[in-house]
């Protein structure tokens, strides 16, 4: 659905942070528990390696120092945040919300704070929402954070999901820009809730609470059929690139940088040549990190800031796809840099 924006303040990005944890963990490493080898991972997927976070380690672990990195970056304190939201599948408990928890952490004061769930598509909703707030004037200052620790609820005795994913936190301060200052441009949010069968952890919900049975049946873990997500993901990605471009009235040469969900390198690869996109305009880190759900596009974000990838001014163009199924996009112009 394309999102009906309206007039009113500009939001930008003005501070961004990543964080993953110290333990790299290599397709080898990966050969030694299930049986899968280095070439297919890399060939099917695109990934070389993955961190892993340390028993224990929570998803607010991570987010607090992503925060904190874009925080500093924009020269705010955490207590002048309006509004903390989390988008995330692996929150550090059902409730409170991990933006509770967050808030308390970053030492926030009594911002609002709560999570947001649309799985690998969690930053671009989670984006859409703090657009939305900012350019209404109902907050100036909001961190949108995408963090996952996604080893929580793998099951690591099935090759079929264990080698894609890995654990991370990317954070982006959304602030009300000066006047006459452009920030976001095109925001696209789609769902269909009928791919839901293909992408899901079945307990610990409402539906199964968690019991002796299912954690016998190994129902806390990540179930997914690859071909099928596959498909939708392949043909979902490149319809909402080509959808957020059109709405933004945006063509792919005035893109300065296309930063995509990562979740295949593939699917990747598939959107940006539908949209006519060069492949150096390509943001590429699950090679680096593999699938951090909704963590890929912020800290991505951050990478290609520090790795001197995006200059004041130029055009980013960000989508995604995951369970749900979920979808999103958007257009923005860059407000970080000299
Ligand atoms: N190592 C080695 N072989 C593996 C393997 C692994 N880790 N995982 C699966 N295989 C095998 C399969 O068993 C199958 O063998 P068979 O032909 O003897 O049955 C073969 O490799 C091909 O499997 P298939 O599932 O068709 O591979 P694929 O090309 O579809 O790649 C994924 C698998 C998971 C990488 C791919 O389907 C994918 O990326 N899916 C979408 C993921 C995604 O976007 N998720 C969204 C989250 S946001």
């Amino acid at each position: 659905m394309t999102q009906t924006r309206g007039q009113g303040f500009e939001s930008g990005i003005t501070g961004v942070g990543k964080y993953f944890p110290d333990r790299a963990v290599t397709n080898h490493d990966l050969e030694k528990i299930v049986d899968t080898n280095h070439d297919w991972i890399v060939e099917r997927t695109g990934i070389h390696e993955r961190r892993f976070a340390d028993p224990g380690v929570t998803s607010t672990d991570l987010a607090v120092h992503a925060c904190r990195q874009a925080l500093d970056m924009a020269g705010v304190k955490a207590d002048e945040l309006d509004g903390i939201i989390v988008a995330t599948v692996t929150p550090d408990m059902m409730f409170p919300s991990s933006g509770c928890v967050l808030q308390q952490k970053l030492g926030a004061g009594r911002c609002w704070a709560f999570d947001l769930s649309a799985a690998c598509s969690g930053w671009v909703y989670a984006a859409s929402v703090a657009d939305s707030m900012i350019r209404s004037g109902a907050a100036r200052r909001v961190m949108v954070v995408g963090v996952d620790v996604m080893t929580s609820i793998i099951d690591m005795t099935d090759r079929n999901t264990c080698i894609l994913f890995g654990d991370g936190a990317g954070a982006t301060l959304f602030e009300r820009l000066p006047e006459g200052e452009e920030g976001m441009l095109a925001l696209e949010l789609g769902a269909d809730g009928s791919g839901g069968e293909f992408l899901y952890m079945a307990a610990g919900g409402s539906a199964k609470p968690a019991s002796a049975e299912t954690v016998a049946n190994r129902e806390h873990y990540v179930v997914q059929d690859g071909q099928s997500v596959f498909r939708a993901a392949v043909q979902g990605m490149a319809q909402v690139t080509l959808n957020v471009l059109d709405q933004a009235g945006v063509t792919a040469e005035e893109v300065a940088l296309f930063v995509p969900h990562q979740a295949n390198l593939r699917i990747i690869n598939y959107a940006a040549k539908k949209a006519k996109l060069a492949p150096e305009k390509v943001m590429v880190t699950i090679d680096r990190f593999g699938n951090t759900t909704a963590a890929t596009i912020p800290s991505s974000l951050c990478i290609a800031h520090e790795e001197g990838r995006l200059a004041k001014g130029d055009l980013v163009l960000a989508t995604t796809f995951g369970a749900g199924f979920t979808w999103g996009g958007a257009v923005l112009r860059w407000v970080l840099g000299d």
